[in-house]
């Protein structure tokens, strides 16, 4: 069983994979509106693959003998000024599930949990993968600037993701 604290923890950390799904739809949501397809599939697929992490922690409490408790999960913002202030904001996000990533495992060794140690290893894996995934969209949106047709181009490789 967990502890409370890391019970508690590991609830929160849903609802954070859960809103991180929600943002991700919503910037998807933002590029349909602006017509850029593939920027939205890109986003789209993110947005599953967050629900899939959620999903795996939901899983890991029950195995633990212990109880998922949802939360409410807040309102995403709506509105960017462009797919660079996505790209900017998706940056900043996946850092800060990075460091509550870091908050948790600090937690299991405070609290000698090497379960949950050993279970949220793969996060934190995964969180390097997804800092650089979104660090190079991003690089390659600064260098595309106000080019549409760079923007174009991004967007047609974007829109293959989920599909090789
Ligand atoms: Fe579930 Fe993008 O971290």
């Amino acid at each position: 069983m967990l502890s409370k604290k890391m019970e508690d923890a590991l609830n929160e950390q849903i609802n954070a994979e859960f809103y991180s799904a929600y943002l991700y739809v919503s910037m998807g949501a933002y590029f349909r509106s602006i017509r850029l397809n593939g920027f939205a599939v890109w986003m789209e697929t993110q947005s599953k693959e967050e629900e899939e992490h959620a999903k795996k922690i939901y899983d890991y409490v029950n195995k633990r003998n212990s109880r998922v408790m949802l939360k409410l999960i807040k309102e995403p913002p709506i509105e960017w000024k462009s797919p660079l202030d996505v790209f900017e904001a998706t940056y900043v996000h996946e850092q800060e599930v990075t460091k509550s990533i870091e908050r948790l495992i600090n937690l299991s060794e405070r609290e000698k949990d090497y379960a949950a140690a050993s279970f949220l290893q793969w996060f934190i894996d995964e969180q390097v993968e997804e800092e650089y995934s979104v660090l190079q969209i991003l690089e390659r949106l600064r260098m595309v600037k106000d080019s549409n047709q760079g923007l174009l181009m991004l967007d047609a490789e974007l829109g293959k993701r989920g599909k090789d």
